[in-house]
């Protein structure tokens, strides 16, 4: 797919963010939507602001991350209004006009002054669905968010539009090279500090438009999941190096996890290899019908054997599925949904009416229980790691016996394996959208 397509995609995608819009407001017996990009949150006692999330709702409609103070309004059967504010200011840089393929298809209002949006927003805003954060709200269109609008439209965000799927390619694509330039770093000795910066050069991103905290971890620091702390110095030589770094692209993410071990010889490269080989067969468990639940529970079975493969356990897979030792191990879902986020809304949704699908019982931190279909691209992202407090627990109960402590303490000092692709699930086989952006570089 060339960007030469996008305009043609952008415009299919439109006419079905309309279209769920339509259906959403009926259901709601509502007249007119009306979505505010959101405003800047500044810290507290400060001036300072933070960086600017824009409203995923406003997203959905047009590719603007940097625009606070503007408005979507659709009335179903008339055109969409952008109401695009472009301030007169000369602290900050103001968004340029608007310009894109993706003009045409607005009536644009541009505004000066943030109140003036007032005027160009529907005339009866208790008619009006308005899905925003409270703090957008601007005379009396206060953001209600209606859950039944709420409730259809983030059960039908998880089919992806071939249009997001394309910017969630771009995205990808983007965060490899900040993924290849991070191996490289790694490789020449540079601190996690440093391993950042250069992932952040090769991504020409940083933490303004990063879809979520870069993860950058060597050694022990891996096996804390979600490690931000960056040291400026490194270890001589480094273990190992897990980085889970994402990028965006027109509002979308990706989320990338690798690991690496600096003897690339060793055992430890010989698990990462295991972890990798795992990992490509739950991708390729991606498939229409699947049940993500079970693709969870089968990545605990995969993983367990692994575990018993090198002699860090002695019991079955089954076994340590069934008891919670592959828990102590690997303690977090094997994936969730992404697009306008880094962890897409719905995830446990039963129906666009509502309802909850459960979790299984004792794995608390999945974060999708839907079952797959085409459209849907979701993380695949199985982890090993030896995280010092889940194991002192594991030592003093009643399965301590079955585990290899000795093996334990070989593998504790590089810290743990997570490997991660976003992927697509279609009707026929599914799309990798990490491993194909890995290839093209
Ligand atoms: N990859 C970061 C996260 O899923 O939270």
């Amino acid at each position: 797919m060339t960007t030469a397509e996008w305009p043609i995609l952008y415009r299919e995608h439109l006419d079905i963010v309309r279209s769920r819009a339509d259906d959403a407001l009926a259901r709601a017996g509502l007249d007119a939507l009306v979505v505010p990009s959101g405003t800047l949150h500044y810290q507290l006692f400060d001036d300072r602001d933070y960086p600017f999330a824009t409203n995923p709702q406003f997203k959905a409609w047009v590719p603007l991350t940097r625009n606070p103070g503007s408005w979507i309004a659709y009335t179903p059967g008339a055109k969409p209004k952008l109401v695009y504010l472009q301030p007169r200011d000369y602290w900050h840089v103001v968004p340029q006009a608007p310009s894109g393929y993706w003009t045409p298809h607005f009536d644009i209002v541009v505004i000066r002054e943030p109140e003036e949006a007032l005027r160009h927003l529907p005339p009866d805003p208790s008619r009006c669905a308005i899905l925003g954060e409270p703090q957008s709200a601007l005379g009396a269109y206060v953001p209600d968010n209606p859950q039944k609008v709420l409730n259809y439209l983030e059960y039908h965000r998880a089919y992806k539009t071939p249009y997001e799927i394309a910017m969630m390619r771009a995205a990808s694509a983007r965060g490899v090279r900040g993924h290849r330039a991070a191996e490289r770093a790694f490789r020449a000795g540079a601190s996690e500090f440093g391993i950042h910066l250069a992932y952040c050069q090769a991504a020409g991103q940083d933490s303004e438009t990063l879809p979520y905290g870069n993860i950058v971890a060597l050694d022990t620091h891996a096996a804390v999941l979600h490690y931000t702390d960056r040291g400026t110095v490194a270890p001589r030589p480094p273990r190992s190096f897990l980085i889970d770094a994402g990028a965006s692209h027109g509002g979308y993410a990706c989320d990338i996890t690798r690991t690496y071990a600096h003897d690339q010889a060793g055992e430890f490269q010989s698990m990462i290899d295991a972890v990798d080989a795992a990992q490509q067969r739950m991708c390729a468990q991606v498939r229409a019908g699947v049940d993500y639940r079970q693709l969870h529970l089968d990545a605990h079975l995969a993983l367990a054997a692994i575990l018993r493969e090198f002699g860090v356990i002695r019991m079955s897979p089954e076994a340590a599925l069934e008891s919670g030792v592959s828990s102590v191990f690997f303690p977090h879902g094997v994936g969730h949904g992404i697009g306008l986020q880094v962890h897409d809304v719905a995830g446990f949704a039963a129906s666009d009416a509502g309802g909850t699908i459960p979790k299984p019982d004792g794995h608390p931190y999945l974060r999708l229980t839907r079952t797959l279909e085409p459209g849907m691209v979701v993380t695949i992202e199985p982890g090993l790691y030896f995280i010092d407090m889940l194991l002192e627990t594991l030592r003093q109960g009643p399965h301590a016996g079955e585990v290899d402590w000795a093996r334990v303490d070989a593998f504790r000092p590089f810290g743990g394996i997570r490997i991660e692709d976003d992927v697509a699930c279609t009707d026929a086989e599914p799309l990798n959208l990490t491993r194909d952006a890995f290839a093209a570089a």
